[in-house]
């Protein structure tokens, strides 16, 4: 088959379950990730013959499609604030909202203006250590998550761009205190109540890890509360916390950090939700 044979017999498997606009931006993804084609090449190489495995290639993806696979973890790649991240199913995929809250930070870290250590708690793929170092060189970042798995993909995400990171495995929820003081405490960690499991798209819900998502309906500011308590101990004079919240959490995280003595600032992400907070200790 050619190129454009392949792309119309694709295009019909996917039609009914794809918008179209999307499934052309799409197919191109697939089609450079198989034949190394960018889209100017795709169009020179239209009428292309198209080799057995690279055939065999592109229906092997449609498959995954159609069964509802998130992109990037058919490519096994994601991006981040312009930085190309491996990922997998240990993983969430890094989401808009956080390069919005990694900004915010790195603004807040450039008015500073000195060197500051950085840990990011329930660092998945990497993505905030590794965008924070690549952008504030003279940080010390450090990440920590419970998965051994997702370390394993922030740390090599972490050598293949050159970003000198320190990694902690740790259970966020069973630490009192950590061994070290930090100027900033990140954290996007899970909070997403389960009962809001069954509005959720299948493609989140059958491909991205569990523990990266979800928290009880009883107790779901379980992290925010356990990290700004750590955050007591461990965040240095003139210390903050940020954090990735809930569009829906907003007025109940203020109301724990006010009790737990901080002062909080709440800011939309640009859809125009509650996304983020930054505090530090009254
Ligand atoms: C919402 S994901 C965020 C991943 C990444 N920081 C991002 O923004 O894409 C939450 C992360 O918290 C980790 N996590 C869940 N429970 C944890 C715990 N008790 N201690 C430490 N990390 C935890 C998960 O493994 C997951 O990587």
């Amino acid at each position: 088959m050619s190129l454009q044979e392949i792309k119309i017999f694709l295009k019909q498997k996917l039609a009914s379950t794809i918008d179209a606009v999307e499934l052309t931006s799409l197919m191109g993804m697939l089609i450079e990730a198989v034949t190394g084609w960018n889209r100017m090449q795709q169009i020179v190489n239209i009428n292309t013959e198209l080799t057995k495995e690279h055939q065999a290639q592109l229906e092997n993806y449609a498959e995954q499609l159609l069964n509802g696979k998130p992109i990037q973890y058919i490519l096994g790649k994601a991006w981040f604030m312009g930085n190309e991240l491996m990922v997998n199913e240990h993983v969430l995929i890094p989401r808009p909202e956080t390069e919005e809250l990694v900004e915010w930070i790195i603004s807040y870290a450039s008015i500073i203006n000195k060197s500051l250590s950085i840990l990011d708690i329930g660092t998945g793929s990497g993505c905030i250590p590794i965008a924070l170092k690549l952008a504030l060189s003279n940080c010390i970042v450090t990440g920590l998550d419970i998965s051994k798995e997702a370390l394993a993909v922030a740390q090599n995400n972490a050598k293949n761009l050159n970003a000198p990171i320190h990694w902690v495995e740790k259970d966020i929820l069973n630490t009192a205190a950590l061994e070290t003081s930090y100027d900033i405490i990140v954290s996007n960690p899970p909070y997403i109540p389960l009962r809001e499991k069954k509005n959720m798209q299948e493609q989140i819900l059958n491909f991205e890890p569990s523990i990266a998502l979800f928290v009880s309906n009883e107790d779901p500011l379980i992290y925010y509360r356990v990290i700004a308590k750590i955050g007591k101990q461990n965040l240095s004079k003139n210390g903050q916390l940020f954090f990735e919240i809930h569009y829906d959490q907003g007025n109940s995280i203020l109301a724990l950090l006010d009790e737990l003595n901080y002062h909080a600032e709440l800011r939309k992400d640009s859809f125009g939700k509650n996304r983020m907070i930054r505090a530090s200790l009254k």
